[in-house]
């Protein structure tokens, strides 16, 4: 897919859109919903959320991630957070989701400050949009209200997208959400910030498809790179940006390096 560098400014905007849209279906939410039952609940979601990406400026994308991974199973109710051996958090896709200690930190405050009022699903809502915001990324308004799952099952994670799945499937799977190929090539821009691990893509640089090459469709400048940061017998949990050089800035150089052949999971 190409995409003009001047239409790339308005992708960020078209993320916020999306995101807004796919994570408000679930009716009756409403701006400020805590607004007399816990006032300060959106301030202290915030300075958490800012207190920690201070610390880990990678923790944002983490943050992002559990978002998406909540919403896609049984709509954005928390159930990423419950755990449990046979729980959701405990899925093959959902093995790499870090951020569940910030989401637990704003949990505990508003628990002393408003017991029993604001949910779960709220604060992952509220905590991704203020890390994509401190990620110099775009900001948007999220209607709370939303109400805690109390199921969460591994098997219902399949349904998340895998960086092996074909186009098709891709779309396939995003179709299933109302979200057609603009919101598929938008959300997928999330990966403007945060990392992966080696095991990931390391199959597409030695022996892709077992020609015995690499994916031919890597740049070759950046076939080097990513051949440094992950040697052919290396440690497979190594991290890597998955937009590299700007890994902790929500900004349009993802689109610009999976244009370029640097797009670093097969997905991409
Ligand atoms: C199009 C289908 C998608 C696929 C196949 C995919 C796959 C992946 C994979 C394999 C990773 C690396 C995980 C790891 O190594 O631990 C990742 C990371 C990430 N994904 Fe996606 N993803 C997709 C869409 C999305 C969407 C829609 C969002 C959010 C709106 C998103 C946000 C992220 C973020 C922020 C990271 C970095 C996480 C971190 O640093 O811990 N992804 N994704
Ligand atoms: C690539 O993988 C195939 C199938 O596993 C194997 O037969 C072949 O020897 C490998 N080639 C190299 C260069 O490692
Ligand atoms: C490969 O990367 C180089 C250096 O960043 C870039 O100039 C070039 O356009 C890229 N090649 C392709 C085929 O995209």
């Amino acid at each position: 897919m190409q995409i003009p560098i001047e239409q790339m400014e308005g992708v960020c905007l078209r993320f916020v859109v999306i995101l807004v849209m796919v994570m408000s279906v679930e009716s009756k939410l409403k701006t400020g919903f805590y607004s007399s039952s816990c006032p300060k609940a959106e301030k202290v979601v915030r300075s958490t959320v800012e207190s920690h990406v201070k610390k880990d400026p990678t923790i944002a994308a983490g943050l992002l991630r559990l978002h998406f991974h909540d919403c896609f199973v049984q709509g954005c109710d928390g159930s990423v957070l419950i755990s449990g051996s046979s729980a959701e958090r405990n899925a093959l896709p959902n093995l790499g989701l870090r951020g569940f200690q910030v989401i637990d930190d704003a949990k505990t405050q508003l628990e002393a400050l408003c017991p029993g009022v604001v949910s779960c699903a709220d604060i992952l809502a509220l905590a991704a949009r203020d890390a994509v915001d401190l990620s110099d990324g775009p900001s948007w308004v999220v209607p709370t209200g939303r109400r805690d799952g109390r199921v969460s099952s591994s098997s219902q994670a399949s349904n998340l997208p895998s960086p092996l799945d074909s186009i098709a499937v891709q779309r396939q799977k995003f179709a299933a959400k109302g979200l057609d190929d603009d919101d598929l090539v938008t959300l997928a821009g999330a990966h403007t910030i945060g990392q992966t691990d080696c095991a990931f893509f390391r199959y597409r640089l030695y022996n892709f498809t077992a020609t015995g090459n690499s994916d031919p469709t890597i740049n070759q400048s950046f076939l080097a790179q990513l051949q440094t940061l992950c040697p052919k017998n290396g440690d497979a949990s190594k991290r890597v940006a998955l937009d590299t050089d700007s890994q902790t800035k929500f900004d349009v150089s993802y689109f610009k390096n999976v244009r370029d052949g640097k797009g670093v999971l097969e997905s991409d």
